[in-house]
Order: C-alpha cells, then structure tokens, then sequence
C-alpha cells in the first residue's frame, strides 16, 4: 500500500476530515494521487444527509469494483456518515469493500488498514468514542494554502425530526478553546490569511477547558490573532445565535459580514413539527437585529420544501419570508426522507407527493434567483477587496471571494491564489459578479 486518493461527498466537515485522514496516511508514509485509478488504498467519504447522496455512494462503489477486479491488492474503504449509518448493511450491499469507518474512528484508519492487509477480511469500526471531547488529529494536508478549516465542534443534540446528523455525527464534542486557538496561529504563521470555522451547530459551543467559553468568546479570541485576515464560521442555529454573537460580529473587523442561518421553513406550523425551537416571529427578530447592525450582513439560509403535511399555505410563508428577508443565498432541498427519523413516520401517513415538492423548490429557486439578481446588480461600480482563489471553471478567469461570501470572476492578470485584490465590479449573473482589478 503506497499511494492513497480520497473522494469526499458532501458538506464541508467532510472535506476536513477528509483533510485529516490524508494528513494521517501521509504522516505513514503513503503518497496521494490524482486519481482512484493510480491508488493502491481508495477511501470513499460519504454523505447521507439525502437519499440521493447515500444513492451516489452505492453508484460510485459500483464503479469502483472494476478496479478491485483489476488489482486484487487494491484497498477500498467507506468513511462518513453512510459508514456511520450502514455499518455491517454496507458489507453485505457491497461485499468487496475491505474497510469501514465511523466517524468517530478516523484516527485509528492507519492501524486499520494496516489491519485490513493482515487479515484480509473486511473490517467494520463504527463505534462511537465516549470521550466529551473529539480525537485531536493534526491536520497536515489542507486543501489550500491561504484558507483553512478548522473544526471546533461536532455532532448535534439538536435532533431536528428530518435529519440524521445526530445519528451518524453524534452528540455536540467540543474542542477546548485553547487547542483551538492554538491551531489558528499556527495557521497564521505558516501563511494562511482565512480560517473557516466548521461545527454542525457551532454557535452551541460550550469549552470544555476551564475558561468554560462560549462560543462569542472563542470567536472573539479568534478574530483577535494577530495576523488574521478573515474569519468565518458555519452553521448556526437561531436558537443558540444569542446577541453576544452579534456583538462581537460588529466590533470585530477579520469577522467577515456573513450570516448563514438556516430557517427550514417560513411556517411556524412546520417549524414546529420539524422540532426546530423557535417559530417564525423568533427567527425574524434575529434576523432584525442582524440587519440593525452597522455592520452589513450578508445573510444565507437552507430551507427544506415538502416536508410531511407541508400545505400550499404553509409553503407561501416559506415564500414570503425569502421576500422579506432578502437573503444573499440561499440552499434549498426537498423534503427526503431518512432512516431512524421520526419525520419518516410522518411521510408515510401526509407526504407531499413529488410533483408537488418539486413544483415548489422551482418557485423558491426562481424567487430567490431573481433576489440575487436584484442584489448583485446593486454592486456594480462598486469596489469589492477579493481574496484570489483559484481558476474559475471556464480555466481562463480567475476567481475570489469577497468577505460577504460572494463570488467574484476576472481577468487573467499577475495573480496567485491567496493574494488581495481590489476589484471593480462590472457585470453580474445570479450566482456570481465579473470585475476588472483596479
Ligand atoms: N431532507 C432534505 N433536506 C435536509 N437537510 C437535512 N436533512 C434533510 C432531509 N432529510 C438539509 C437542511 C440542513 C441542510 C444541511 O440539509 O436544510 O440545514
Ligand atoms: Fe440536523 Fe437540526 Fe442538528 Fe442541524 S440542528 S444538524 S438540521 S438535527
């Protein structure tokens, strides 16, 4: 076993995991690859947050057999939440995976293979840690050199009835405030300029050190090392998204001006049976006190369309509130329904049939694409600080993001990922401006 790929599917905690895993093997010796194809160990992070994601992690697996066949030698191993979920079914569905790991369990992946090679049977290692507090793993490989992620939470006891988080990540494990810190300014010294701090419910951040800091506090500290440029930080509940936040969002200058507060839904009735804590009065006075400040926010959502017993009606509230809320993005799925959810039930008894569903996430995309293009229009003219990050897709065009989250294609000039640039803004499409570099 020498050479390693890992494709990652889903959200960005994902991705660092995905990080910390390379930096493990990479650490043993072992060399990443461009491709599944010239790997000796292929891993398969998953996502199961949707059907059709966990349908993706059965089609890819299905791929990937071929080079099982090819190569006899060939290691194939299942991470994330299918694994969490799955467990022993992913074995029997797909006989010819050698490895599967929960995602408490990425630090003893090594060992495992290790494991895997020695015995030549597959292994199954989903159990949880009891431990309060996350395997510290140090994360040697990133994605980039000027933009970090950096985990300070994970898992969620929030248990919102459609979801599945709180079974496949767990419940809430924090890191303490001072590892954490640690790491950002080890961050900074080696370079990096954006830290991007992940937690599946990260304004629920309790420290488990004897600072006992919540999460105002640590962001704060954060955003106060000196040689940091921009801090960002997701997602949040509007239960736990309390002033203190806030406040410290405004007089922080490296705190970028992005909010994303996932609402799910603009009906209170909804918002009820999802067991999401707040109803909609709640969620729009947070969201008056974010637009008060003097700070410019720019606000993102997710919202679930569909969900069982969802009527015509309570639709038209999710409608209007994206009028009023006027949000800069926003992430919106169909209802899908998920193993060990009591929302399940519910599907069985009042679900909202497919047309339907779909039918509604086009009104809502449509709405909300035409509220972009209302918001982006405004900014032409105007002169946007971007932090390059690459190639855009065309290969021709760069691109960059400003600290509103919003991103920015331009010419080619003498750039490299990382740097600042001032940016005039000259056109624009819903998703993206075009600029020119002043
Ligand atoms: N069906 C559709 N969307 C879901 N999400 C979570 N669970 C489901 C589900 N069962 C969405 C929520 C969440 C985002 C990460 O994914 O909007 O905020
Ligand atoms: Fe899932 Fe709700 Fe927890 Fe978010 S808060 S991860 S939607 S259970």
């Amino acid at each position: 076993m020498k050479t390693f790929y890992i494709e990652t599917h889903g959200c960005q905690m994902n991705v660092h995991d995905s990080e910390k895993v390379a930096g493990l093997l990479a650490g043993r010796g072992l060399i990443p690859v461009a491709s599944p194809e010239a790997a000796d160990v292929l891993l398969l992070n998953t996502c199961s947050i949707r059907e059709k994601a966990e349908q993706k992690v059965y089609s890819r697996l299905g791929e990937f057999r071929a080079l099982k066949k090819r190569k006899p030698s060939f290691v194939l191993a299942v991470l994330g939440c299918v694994a969490q979920q799955e467990a022993m079914d992913l074995i029997e569905k797909a006989p010819f995976v050698d490895l599967v790991v929960g995602t408490h369990r990425y630090h003893e992946i090594p060992h495992l293979l290790e494991q895997v090679r020695v015995h030549g049977r597959p292994i199954v290692r989903i159990e949880r840690m009891e431990d309060p507090e996350p395997v510290e793993i140090d994360t040697v490989l990133r994605e980039n050199n000027f933009r970090a992620n950096v985990t300070i939470m994970e898992g969620c006891n929030k248990f919102c009835t459609f979801c599945v988080v709180p079974h496949t990540r767990g419940p809430e494990r924090c890191r303490p405030s001072w590892q954490i810190l640690e790491e950002v300014r080890r961050l900074v010294d080696a370079g990096y300029v954006e830290v991007l701090l992940l937690g599946q419910n990260i304004d629920s951040y309790q420290d488990p050190s004897s600072r006992k800091w919540k999460f105002a506090e640590l962001l704060k500290a954060i955003g106060e090392v000196p040689g940091i440029r921009r801090v960002r930080f997701t997602t949040n509940h509007p239960k736990d998204f309390t002033p203190d936040i806030l406040a410290v969002l405004e007089r922080t200058p490296t705190i970028c001006n992005w909010v994303h507060l996932p609402v799910q839904s603009g009906s209170s009735r909804v918002l009820r049976r999802m067991k999401r804590l707040y109803n909609l009065d709640e969620y729009l006075d947070i969201i008056n006190s974010i637009k008060t400040l003097e700070k410019k926010i720019a606000l993102s959502t997710d919202i679930i369309v569909g969900f069982p017993g969802e009527t015509d009606e309570d639709f038209e509230e999710t409608l209007s509130l994206v009028d009023r809320v006027q949000y800069e993005s926003i992430f919106s799925f169909k209802y899908s329904p998920r193993p060990n959810t009591p929302a399940l039930k519910l599907e069985a008894r009042e679900g909202v049939p497919e047309t339907a569903k779909q039918w509604r996430l086009n009104r809502l995309q449509s709405m909300q694409r035409r509220i972009q293009e209302h918001q982006n229009r405004q900014l032409v003219g105007t002169v946007q600080e971007v932090l390059v990050e690459g190639r855009a897709r065309d290969g021709e065009k760069w691109f960059g993001r400003t600290p509103s989250n919003k991103i920015v294609n331009f010419d080619p000039d003498h750039v490299v990922p990382g740097q600042f640039l001032d940016i005039l803004i000259v056109g624009f499409g819903p998703n993206s401006l075009q600029g020119q570099p002043v």
